[in-house]
């Protein structure tokens, strides 16, 4: 239908004849001169109309934003001042000499260049949306990537196989989305979490190297960088260690960054989890930001300020300092808010000390707890956090969770605030994570990673005698302070995998019924073998910059897990559920993008 694509006509072209076919983005009346810049996916082209060709003119004055057209013109360079260089068409335009409407358009509900439009009625017309020049980059950067991830495991001799969508509950932690069975009556598939299991299976079933592009499918609580349904890049290996494919996965990560972006990753250490927690409160630690976090509960343990000296005395507690340099000048409203920030992850209060004068001892210091403090106390946290006059110092003191998280958060909060995150790419493994946790609430242990994830050592009695100090061979990759991908070697011995579903309180009987087929797999020969998963979605919404990943997925869902495009999750009529031998609850449910009524 088309000669040449708009964006891609230029100088080289001009007097050749060309087709090209678009939407109208704009359309000028200039002194009886007609100018339509039309755009495809490749960018806009300025098409000129004559008045002294009547018919097409007249044509062309009845065309609307939106309108569909294919014009046939020749090329000609544009009048000396009247290039436009932010285009690659912007040194020529084209003269129309024909023009035909392949579709008109209605007024759309905003125009694709507007930048104010909600996210909602962006999602409801995502068609419109996806006319942004944006959304086409972050799509196209999204094709270029995998293609690229693509076609290094292809050369590492990775084999792409496919693992079932209808399945049974894989745990890697959320809820799962549920779909009856007609054909068994009561009875439910689960939708994967992950391809987990499967790819275990592969493994075992002798396939060596294994990747796919994995849909998976998680029924928990959305943010900006989680969807219920996401992409991974799902990875396995057999006879390999945690080295081999932490390696392997790095090249295939730098490739893609030296193919897509030209980039050049720099180092990327590999950081114990526990240093990771210790230094930035996170096991998933920004690089780029400078703040670090500074222990100082040995400092405090004497005092008589509880709020110190409890965690402080307590093997499960934590006294972290935060220094801020230049953060002397932070407001009381901004403390204030700083303290209400850290209380979303459960932090009791947020303390403080400004350094006025760090010669003047403690009355170079201003802060509400000061007083509390003993002169040694005070001059041990100046001198250990290095605070110079003009920073402020943070407190966190509270179980070790809660104060790497809530101080974690605020590091990187403030760094945020005060311009201090550097620019560019820094990337790391975190190695050496705790095999188990404890649930404070429920007191009981859960799996740090999933429960397939094989202990450091080799022996089952062992891991059961320390869970508490049982590490894993997990691994996860962090780039720019995100999780981009996670993984482990895993257990492929069945006394080790029974003893580590034995500690999370699942025992022989409910092993059997919810993993029997890998259990029982893994009997007849099952080698060595661990794997990754890259979250497709994170990846790209960092590589181009994105706030979310709903920019870089072309029909995503909103953070209440509802499809404003097609209205999804839909009704089903009565007899649908019938033959499905479901009755539901919630007969008169409100659709779900309207507001709840009093009747419902
Ligand atoms: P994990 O649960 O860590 O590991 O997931 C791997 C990667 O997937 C991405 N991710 C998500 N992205 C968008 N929305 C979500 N809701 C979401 N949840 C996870 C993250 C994460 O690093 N089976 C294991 C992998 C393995 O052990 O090989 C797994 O799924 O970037
Ligand atoms: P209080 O004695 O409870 O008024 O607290 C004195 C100061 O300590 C205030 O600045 C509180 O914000 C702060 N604070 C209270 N609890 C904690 C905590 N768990 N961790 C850090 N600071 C706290």
């Amino acid at each position: 239908m088309r000669s040449h694509y708009c964006g891609q006509v230029e100088e080289s072209l001009v007097d050749a004849e060309v087709t090209v076919c678009g939407w109208v983005h704009r359309r000028r009346d200039h002194g009886g001169v007609i100018f339509i810049d039309l755009r495809d996916r490749e960018g806009l082209l300025q098409v000129v109309f004559d008045p002294d060709r009547a018919e097409i003119f007249a044509e062309a004055e009845r065309v609307r934003p939106e309108y569909v057209l294919k014009i046939t013109g020749r090329v000609r360079r544009r009048p000396e001042g009247t290039v436009n260089p932010e285009m690659p068409s912007g040194a020529v335009e084209v003269l129309g000499l024909s023009l035909e409407v392949l579709a008109r358009a209605e007024t759309p509900p905003f125009h694709p260049e507007d930048e104010n439009v909600g996210e909602d009625v962006r999602l409801r017309h995502r068609t419109i949306d996806l006319r942004r020049g944006d959304m086409q980059r972050n799509l196209r950067l999204r094709h270029r990537a995998v293609a690229a991830l693509r076609r290094y495991l292809d050369a590492e001799g990775f084999i792409e196989a496919e693992t079932p969508i209808l399945t049974r509950a894989t745990p890697e932690g959320a809820r799962d989305y549920l779909v009856p069975s007609r054909t068994h009556a009561g009875r439910f598939f689960a939708l994967p979490q992950s391809p987990q299991l499967f790819k275990q299976l592969l493994m075992m079933g002798g396939l060596d190297r294994y990747y796919q592009i994995a849909r998976c499918f998680r029924d928990e609580d959305l943010r900006a960088d989680r969807q219920p349904e996401f992409t991974q890049l799902d990875v396995e290996a057999s006879f390999v260690t945690q080295d081999d494919i932490m390696r392997i996965m790095e090249g295939m990560i730098r490739q893609l960054f030296r193919e897509t972006l030209d980039v050049e990753l720099g180092d990327m250490p590999h950081m114990s989890w526990a240093e990771a927690m210790r230094r930035f409160g996170s096991d998933k630690p920004d690089l780029r930001n400078p703040l670090e976090l500074v222990d100082v509960a040995d400092l405090v343990a004497d005092c008589d300020f509880k709020v110190f000296a409890g965690p402080a005395n307590d093997p499960g507690g934590r006294v972290a300092a935060l220094r801020v340099p230049g953060g002397g000048t932070l407001s009381r409203g901004q403390i204030d808010a700083y303290t209400k920030f850290v209380g979303q992850y459960g932090a009791r209060g947020l303390a403080w000390i400004k350094v006025n004068d760090a010669a003047a001892g403690r009355d170079g210091l201003q802060s509400p707890i000061t007083k509390n403090l003993s002169d040694a106390a005070l001059e041990g946290i100046v001198a250990r956090t290095a605070a110079a006059d003009g920073d402020v110092i943070f407190f966190g003191a509270d179980r070790f969770g809660v104060v790497c998280d809530a101080i974690g958060a605020l590091r990187q909060k403030v760094a945020a605030d005060l311009d201090m995150i550097a620019s560019g790419w820094r990337a790391l493994w975190v190695i050496d994570w705790p095999m188990f946790e404890w649930d404070y609430k429920d007191k009981c242990w859960f799996a740090s990673n999933h429960p397939f994830t094989a202990p450091q050592g080799g022996d089952p009695a062992a891991v059961k005698n320390d869970p508490a100090g049982c590490l894993s061979q997990g691994y996860d990759m962090v780039l720019n302070g995100v999780e981009i991908g996670g993984g482990s070697i895993r257990i492929h011995d069945r006394a080790m995998q029974e003893a580590v579903l034995d500690i999370i309180g699942i025992d022989a009987q409910a092993a059997e019924e919810k993993f029997g087929f890998l259990l029982e797999a893994l009997r007849y020969g099952a080698p060595p073998h661990g794997g990754i998963a890259f979250g497709i979605d994170r990846l790209i919404m960092l590589m181009v910059g994105a706030g979310s990943i709903r920019d870089v997925i072309a029909f995503p869902k909103t953070q209440t897990a509802h499809c404003p495009l097609t209205d999804a999750p839909g009704r089903v009529e009565p007899t649908a559920l019938r033959e499905l031998s479901i009755k539901s609850l919630a007969p008169a449910a409100p659709a779900p993008n309207t507001a709840p009524t009093e009747a419902s």
